[in-house]
């Protein structure tokens, strides 16, 4: 495949098709790490910058400024070099140093926010805040603002859910993480547009609280929403059908587990819908076709999920979780 520039290599991934013990479904990875940011996230930024191109927010010479726990900023770091933007990354303690170092190899500007939060805890609220008093005070500046930006969620439709279409004819079970909605939600829509109706299973980590529940701290990154926050306005509630709680022992021994097993890295939240999706599947009696949307690749968490001193300071070891994955496939 030749591209004229890196955008071009967005979207396309690789599955990895997986086989249950117990029944008959087929369960297909959709790795969203293949792309070139090495998440999903690519292609919700390539949408939002374009889009602003074309309705006139983003001019030449502008700068993009965006709150992230770390892959959407990658994203936006990656299509503003190639495109010839300034870029400044709006994080908190919560992103990794592999993400924060990703942004600054491709050129981008981080700005870590002041905040009172735990090491669990995501300062959704002060990223945000602090992102939109930088663009208002910037000439010529752009805050895409992802969590209630339809372009992010309209990124998916016509790209995710044909891809899965394209490999597969029929999808289904969908399983994704939701933090903003983007995904699971834009390739829901994208598959009902295809006439192409799946049943629709959103994960978020134990202690967020999308579908209610009580908040508390959670290690997954990237995904759910805080207590503190507000829901992101592009999530549609009335097209999942399914909601799951992961927790951080069941996401991260899923992610160390298919490191060993399989050869392949995977993020935190993937380990998540991961280890819901088999649990799930698992039960069922009928046949079918599952896509599990992996939103992006282990490299980014070697200090913390693959990380063994890491993972027993904060007693996330579990090996229990292993062995449920083995009774499944
Ligand atoms: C690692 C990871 N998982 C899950 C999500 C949630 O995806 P979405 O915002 O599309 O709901 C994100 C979003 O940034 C992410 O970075």
């Amino acid at each position: 495949m030749i591209v004229n520039e890196i955008t071009g290599l967005i979207g396309n991934t690789p599955m990895l098709k997986l086989k249950m013990k117990n029944n008959k479904w087929h369960v297909f990875l959709k790795l969203e790490k293949f792309n070139p940011g090495q998440s999903m996230k690519d292609r919700m930024a390539l949408n939002m910058i374009e889009e602003a191109e074309r309705n006139g927010e983003l001019r030449p010479d502008g700068t993009i400024v965006e709150s992230s726990s770390g892959n959407t900023a990658i994203g936006l770091a990656i299509i503003s070099a190639a495109k010839g933007y300034r870029f400044i990354a709006i994080v908190d303690h919560h992103a990794s140093i592999e993400k924060i170092d990703m942004i600054k190899a491709y050129g981008g500007e981080i700005v870590i926010v002041e905040n009172d939060k735990k090491d669990g805890e995501i300062a959704v609220v002060e990223r945000e805040a602090t992102a939109k008093k930088i663009a208002k005070e910037m000439p010529n500046a752009f805050y895409p603002n992802q969590a209630d930006n339809v372009n992010n969620r309209n990124a998916y439709i016509d790209t995710l859910a044909k891809e899965l279409i394209d490999d597969l004819g029929v999808v289904n079970e969908l399983y994704g993480a939701i933090g903003t909605g983007g995904s699971v939600c834009g390739t829901a829509m994208g598959l009902k547009k295809l006439n192409k109706n799946a049943t629709i299973n959103a994960v978020e980590p134990d202690g967020s609280i999308i579908f209610g529940g009580e908040g508390k701290p959670y290690f997954q990154s990237g995904t759910g929403n805080p207590s503190d926050a507000e829901i992101p306005d592009i999530i549609d509630y009335d097209i999942i059908d399914n909601n799951f709680y992961a927790t951080d022992k069941e996401a991260f021994n899923t992610c160390r587990y298919f490191a060993k097993k399989y050869g392949i890295l995977i993020g935190g939240s993937a380990g998540g819908v991961l280890f819901k999706a088999l649990e799930d599947i698992n039960k069922k009696s009928s046949s079918g076709n599952a896509v599990v949307l992996l939103c992006d690749g282990g490299e980014k968490y070697l200090n913390n999920i693959f990380n063994n001193e890491w993972m027993t300071r904060n007693n996330l070891l579990d090996m229990t979780i292993e062995e449920k994955i083995k009774e499944w496939i």
